[in-house]
């Protein structure tokens, strides 16, 4: 099967954890996008999602699925998302489809996090993928000496926008 096929996959498989008559949290990437590709055919069974970023907003919205805004729920029954790099031990890395800091918002309304993943994700050690960092604006060029004062080489800092925000040092 194709990366594409496998992600395809866990995002129809995600559907199981979307309880009918609930919000939906929803993360960013690609395969957060077959996710909401599959949430598509069962929207008119849910109340609507809430979106960690501009792109998962717009692709739900393109399906006619109501985003609702955060501030709006106090708790949600679950939060999907994808991940960069799983190691056996479960543990993660997050954050390189720059929607890190809403990601955690999100995902810190939800009872349960269901982390959707192809093969590819799952690694010995966590590391080859660059460790991405939110930084709001005020903070980009101190963000980037702390770094530098811990050895870091390169950090790159993406346009800042309200809706994304990430720096990577490598
Ligand atoms: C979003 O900030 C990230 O956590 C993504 O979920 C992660 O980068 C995986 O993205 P892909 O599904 O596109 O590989």
């Amino acid at each position: 099967m194709t990366q594409d096929e496998l992600k395809a996959l866990v995002g129809q498989a995600a559907l199981a954890y979307v309880q009918p008559g609930s919000i939906v949290g929803v993360g960013t990437g690609s395969t957060v996008n077959c996710f909401i590709d599959a949430l598509a055919t069962m929207k008119d069974r849910i109340a609507g999602a809430i979106s960690s970023s501009e792109k998962s907003t717009q692709r739900l919205q393109s399906h006619g699925i109501t985003v609702l805004d955060s501030n709006s729920v106090e708790r949600i029954p679950v939060y999907i998302d994808g991940a960069d790099e799983i190691d056996h031990g479960g543990h993660m890395i997050k954050g390189g489809g720059a929607a890190l800091t809403r990601e955690k918002i999100v995902a810190d309304l939800a009872e349960r996090f269901v982390c959707i993943a192809d093969e590819s994700k799952l690694v010995t050690t966590l590391g080859r993928f660059p460790l991405p960092v939110e930084v709001i604006p005020m903070a980009t060029a101190q963000v980037a000496r702390r770094f530098a004062a811990l050895g870091a080489e390169r950090c790159c800092a993406r346009a800042w926008s309200p809706t994304t925000a990430t720096a990577s040092s490598t």
